[in-house]
């Protein structure tokens, strides 16, 4: 199929070199299209490139032989003094909004179709077709004798601009269509860059001493609009098609497509790239999943979309339902909520982390922004401050996508009104007044205060009561701060010190909350050895190091006293975590603390040490899936670490056992396909009673 798409059509009378350069151009169209389209290239780039030189030369040597159609010809030369104006023979649609919730947003649009329709109650669902709302820019790609003659964006709908030079060295669009294609063809789509393109970009023009784009939209869109084909060549730029403009009639042998879904298939087969997202849905429900799918994928596709667009997928449908305006009543726009909005800042702050580093933090005018209400975002550190050079008074972009912390992207360009002066990092903590200092060939800047600094403390107590580390439950951010903004807490051992009564005192706090947080600190005294190595907040020890630690050493005394060498033994532990460790022992105050934590009755249970590579696990990797019967994930977690083997989150070749409990998912069946061993509980338990 794939192969008659880019076959060659040359008549048999033409010259030998005629023939060789159809045949060169036929096989550099195929592979682009493998690569740039499918994503699947079945020749190395290396071999692209040699039959792509032998392509130049031999159009070189013919200059009469050249074509604009050629893949030599996607960046032309001259720099243009402007963009000219297109009329669009079908004027290009705008989307109607629906901005409603999830549920509500389909179901009044699926509502107004079958009310338009005249439909029953009991009449079965409208057949639609749902696809991701790409965030780009409208593009209409006009097709004449199978040639690419013209390329325009969108404007007013009615008139648009001319940027066939530009549009050309994307090299996803076609520059010639199939023998079947029809004689005159506008394709509908949009313009947009992919995220990792964006990053490479931004890098690229860092690197360079270049203006950063602020994101992906903007970058194509300045892209598009470039004057030089040479530098929109160098602007990473992808399409995906979605509909028709103007096309031969069916009564002069046009193509006739009964649904929307048809049309997309047609123009996949005529080598443009289609969303693999866009799927047929039966009725509200399924749109309403599908928004729901798409609103989950969102982060992890590589493009930027803002919503989900419905369409009625029978065109005759279509038709009858029409237009309002310029909106068809047949398809509407399902956004979701902005990630990035404007604001400005307020002022910029300094906020002092666990480990001291200093983070600036943007105070901004309130903005609703990815689902939230957003006062604050980071920026990072200095370094990225500057290079986005915000000030306070700037308006600014902000992000909030996800989970991720909300941040800074970039000011908004324009000029200031009056001079503002730049940020300073602080040469004392904000919070401690010790001296800040940036470690040589470090971006951040620390403040050297330890626990002595009060914002060092909380979070260093934060951590401790953290449910990976004591696990002290009820020992929360607006706790911490009470205690230590009211001088109830100096130190990390103190908190074993406090009573009912103290407690009861505290804002939000009643004499029951007080016995159960009593209750909590109790409890956590019994611990297990990696645990309280790991809430003692060392520098580059985790969970993991924490929990390697403990199996290689057994006790506390001798993981304290180790030097870096016998650190080193540790499996997994470099020079960098050693050098941590040591120096965090190293400090009276540090072995003080420790002191002080055992003397309150801390007591982290110690085993014998044992090398990792005695136990009937070592060196095996494990992965845990699904619900089993009696054991909780980390109770089988525990279990197998104990026992030496590694629990990873991933099934891959490397991967000796899945255990998969009830409901187990994909990674049963990665484990099943690539032939990795599968146990029960049951099975587990013999694994690690070594009888595996
Ligand atoms: S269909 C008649 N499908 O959204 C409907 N538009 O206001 C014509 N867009 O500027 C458009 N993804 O650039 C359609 N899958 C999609 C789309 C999409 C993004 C943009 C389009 C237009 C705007 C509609």
């Amino acid at each position: 199929m794939q192969s008659d798409l880019f076959s060659a059509q040359t008549p048999a009378d033409k010259a030998p070199e005629a023939i060789k350069i159809e045949n060169l151009r036929a096989q550099l169209n195929r592979w682009a299209h493998e690569y740039y389209v499918l994503d699947a290239p079945s020749v190395p780039d290396g071999e692209y490139d040699r039959v792509y030189q032998q392509l130049e030369a031999l159009e070189a040597a013919h200059p009469e032989l050249v074509t604009p159609d050629s893949p030599t010809q996607r960046v032309l030369g001259s720099v243009l003094p402007g963009l000219a104006p297109v009329r669009h023979a079908v004027p290009m649609l705008s989307i109607r909004t629906e901005t409603d919730t999830e549920a509500t947003g389909a179901q009044a649009f699926d509502a107004r179709i079958r009310r338009e329709l005249g439909l029953a109650q009991a009449d079965p669902p409208v057949e639609y077709i749902a696809e991701p709302k790409f965030d780009g820019l409208a593009m209409s790609l006009r097709y004449e004798g199978g040639q690419l003659v013209q390329a325009a964006t969108r404007g007013d709908g009615e008139v648009g601009e001319d940027v066939t030079h530009a549009i050309r060295t994307i090299r996803q669009i076609p520059l010639r269509l199939p023998a079947d294609a029809p004689p005159l063809l506008e394709v509908r789509g949009e313009v947009y860059m992919r995220g990792a393109d964006f990053e490479r970009l931004n890098q690229r023009q860092q690197a360079a001493g270049e203006k950063l784009f602020v994101n992906p939209r903007n970058a194509a869109a300045g892209a598009v609009r470039q004057l030089d084909a040479r530098i929109a060549a160098q602007r990473p730029l992808s399409f995906f098609a979605y509909g028709l403009g103007e096309v031969t009639p069916q009564q002069q042998g046009g193509p006739r497509f009964e649904t929307h879904h048809a049309l997309l298939q047609q123009l996949r087969q005529w080598g443009f790239p289609v969303a693999a997202e866009a799927r047929i849905a039966h009725g509200a429900a399924e749109l309403v999943a599908f928004h729901r799918e798409m609103g989950e994928r969102r982060a992890a596709l590589p493009y930027g979309i803002d919503g989900v667009v419905y369409k009625v997928n029978s065109l005759a449908l279509q038709r009858q339902l029409g237009f309002v305006t310029r909106e068809p009543r047949w398809a509407v726009a399902h956004k979701y909520p902005p990630q990035e909005m404007v604001t400005t800042v307020q002022a910029i702050d300094v906020q002092v982390g666990r480990t001291g580093k200093l983070t600036p933090v943007a105070r901004l005018a309130p903005v609703f922004v990815g689902g939230a209400t957003v006062t604050n975002a980071t920026l990072h550190n200095l370094f990225e401050l500057r290079r986005k050079r915000v000030r306070v008074g700037d308006a600014v972009i902000v992000r909030r996508a996800g989970d991720v912390i909300p941040e800074v992207v970039g000011r908004v360009p324009g000029e200031r009104a009056h001079y503002v002066p730049n940020f300073h990092m602080p040469e004392a903590c904000p919070v401690c007044a010790s001296a800040v200092v940036r470690e040589p060939g470090e971006i951040e800047h620390r403040c050297s205060g330890g626990l002595f600094c009060a914002a060092q403390r909380k979070q260093a107590l934060l951590h401790f009561a953290s449910r990976k580390a004591m696990d002290i439950e009820g020992l929360g951010e607006k706790l911490v701060d009470q205690l230590v903004d009211g001088a109830l807490l100096h130190s990390l051992p103190e908190v074993y010190a406090l009573d009912v009564e103290q407690l009861a005192r505290l804002d939000r706090m009643g004499e029951k909350s007080a016995q159960n947080l009593r209750a909590a600190l109790e409890k956590s005294k019994h611990t297990s050895l990696a645990r309280f190595v790991y809430a003692l907040g060392i520098r580059n020890v985790g969970e993991a190091t924490a929990k390697d630690l403990a199996r290689h050493f057994g006790r506390l005394g001798a993981v304290m006293d180790a030097d870096t060498d016998a650190l080193m033994q540790v499996p997994d532990i470099g020079p960098i975590v050693a050098e941590s460790i040591h120096t965090f022992f190293a400090q009276p105050h540090n072995r003080e603390v420790v002191q002080a934590l055992l003397d309150a009755g801390v007591q982290p249970l110690e085993t014998d040490p044992l090398p990792a590579s005695a136990l009937p696990l070592a060196g095996k990797t494990v992965v845990l899936t699904g619900t089993l019967p009696t054991l909780s994930r980390d109770e089988a977690q525990a279990l197998l670490e104990s026992a030496g083997a590694k629990v990873s989150g991933s099934v891959s070749k490397k991967t000796h056992y899945v255990v998969a409990g009830a409901e187990a998912g994909s990674k049963l069946t990665k484990a099943q396909a690539l032939g990795v061993a599968v146990l029960d509980e049951a099975g587990l338990r013999a694994l690690l009673a070594g009888q595996g």
